[in-house]
């Protein structure tokens, strides 16, 4: 085994790792001749909400600012977004979504209403980013609209206008209304959502009402022919599958997916908290145990589709997942302020494994939320900007989107076990890009112990790899505006020897590499 080239961080994690005695062999074979669904670009979605500075202050800042934007989305935002390769992005929410009328959000901005966010700190809605505005930042981005339509305190027709809006061409007043407004052509509007959390924000409702609801809903919205919008209910969350178990059965009404929604909590440490950073390893592997419970709410989910959906119609959106902790002290009530460390990366790429598995199914999701809300790609502090560690996992990430899935068989995996919680200390993924190389990531969730990997492509062992690790000194390490590279990804690469490919992970390390197999 020998490591060919590597960056001073990487060297210095693997000095560490050579002096570690007695390391058992984890062996990966990779089943690349038997290519399984397609991982949908969907699965690395996006969600931006009006929440905080989600939007406002974090994306869009206005035309007259400052700080450099285009047509008032903030261009250092957009171009780091731009390297993501942002598939999707979810909006205006969320239990925003439930109280936003369209309406608000169109015409002269000076003439705009002003709301109250009611949901996220009573703040003021002036209503300057609406649907034009929306539809603009995801072309800025390349990428496609899943726009949240307002079920709990909207009405039928109030939908079915929004749609007409955005969709309609020919003589339709709306489709005129929308070319005076600077839009001519009809919008492409990939997703639309039917209500957000109706069990929750989005009306406190029974599935049964929901359902009902979403009949009448579905009756009169209606995308304009050809423009290949697809619909998304409102589904359940964390362990409760009887939303998708009752929707996919009896719903009636176009349907072409349900949302499932489930948040990761690292549960309380001895005072209390649920902090995102300065936490002790019981939180970190707590952490990481309870993200894993995605892949059970997922498999429950679908067994319920498989079920009523014998076709495979209908795809599993987990349109809201990530982490969730305390507000960052001093941040404002209501605006779901978090730090972002390692740990999240972690928990970024544990889940994308768990969705990759899933890719027959999971066909969208999106995280919560794209910048300075939750578990945010993007920090901002006015005219300043720095990437999280879940941005570095978003982008090493890029090669499995619309990939092929590969599947991949784990031996001699050792579980990680702290203060009586355990789990396999090594996860792993593997895809055929569209580029046609072969992706292989790597995940050691053991923060003290590193681990070795023996690849296989096959079963005729493989060549080399190179790609990128992301690893650091802490568990909480994190970028800060006055430390912005503290987790930054490096170069990794590994060559065979004696006709064995072995990768060294190093201790909480996150690997992304192609892998070249050996010529049979
Ligand atoms: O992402 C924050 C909130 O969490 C969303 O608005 C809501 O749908 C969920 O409860």
């Amino acid at each position: 085994m020998k490591i060919v080239r590597m960056s001073a961080l990487a060297a210095g994690v693997m000095a560490a790792f050579a002096s570690m005695p007695g390391l058992a062999e984890v062996s990966v074979s990779i089943e690349a001749a038997k290519p399984g669904p397609l991982i949908s670009k969907y699965v690395y979605g996006q969600f931006a909400e009006h929440l905080g500075t989600g939007i406002y202050g974090g994306l869009w800042v206005g035309p007259e600012s400052a700080i450099p934007n285009t047509h008032g989305w903030r261009n250092d935002v957009v171009a780091a977004l731009k390297d993501l390769h942002v598939p999707v992005v979810r909006w205006p929410g969320g239990c925003f979504a439930d109280q936003y009328h369209w309406r608000d959000g169109i015409g002269a901005q000076a003439q705009r209403p002003v709301r109250i966010n009611s949901n996220w700190g009573g703040v003021d809605e002036d209503n300057a980013v609406g649907t034009h505005e929306f539809l603009e930042l995801v072309e800025q981005l390349g990428a496609d609209a899943y726009i949240n339509g307002n079920l709990g305190s909207g009405s039928v027709q109030e939908m079915a206008e929004w749609v007409e809006y955005l969709t309609a061409g020919g003589k339709s007043s709306l489709a005129a209304l929308r070319a005076s407004n600077g839009h001519p052509a009809p919008y492409n509007v990939a997703f639309f959502g039917i209500g957000n959390e109706a069990w929750g924000c989005g009306g406190n409702m029974t599935v049964e009402q929901y359902a009902s609801e979403y009949k009448r809903y579905a009756s009169f919205v209606h995308a304009a022919p050809g423009s290949g919008t697809q619909f998304i209910a409102a589904g359940g969350h964390d362990d409760d599958t009887s939303w998708t178990d009752y929707l996919s059965a009896k719903a009636q009404g176009r349907m072409d997916g349900i949302s499932f929604h489930y948040y990761t909590s690292p549960g309380a440490d001895s005072k209390g908290k649920y902090g995102a950073t300065g936490f002790d390893e019981s939180r970190w592997i707590w952490t990481l145990q309870q993200t894993r419970r995605m892949e059970g709410f997922i498999t429950g989910n679908v067994a319920r589709m498989d079920q009523h959906d014998k076709q495979n119609k209908l795809a599993l959106v987990v349109d809201e997942w990530g982490t969730w902790y305390d507000a960052e002290e001093g941040s404002r009530s209501g605006f779901l302020a978090q730090q972002n460390s390692l740990r999240d990366a972690m928990v970024a790429a544990l889940n994308f494994h768990i969705f990759h598995a899933h890719a027959d199914r999971v066909r969208m999701t999106s995280i919560a939320q794209m910048v300075n809300v939750l578990q945010a790609m993007i920090r901002t502090d006015g005219g300043r900007m720095v990437l999280t560690p879940t941005y570095h996992a978003f982008k090493m990430y890029v090669p499995f989107q619309d990939a092929s899935s590969v599947p991949v068989r784990l031996g001699n995996n050792p579980q990680y076990t702290h203060g009586g919680v355990s789990m396999p200390a090594v996860s792993a993924s593997a895809a055929r890009g569209k580029d046609g190389k072969l992706y292989l990531a790597l995940v050691n969730t053991n923060p003290g112990e590193a681990a070795e990997v023996a690849v296989d492509v096959d079963g005729a062992g493989a060549v080399s790899a190179s790609g990128t690790i992301l690893t650091a000194a802490a568990m909480d390490a994190h970028n800060t505006f006055a430390a912005p590279d503290a987790v930054r990804p490096a170069p990794f690469a590994a060559s065979a020897s004696g006709g064995k490919l072995v990768l060294k992970l190093p201790a909480k390390a996150i690997v992304v590499v192609s892998v070249q197999a050996a010529t049979p």
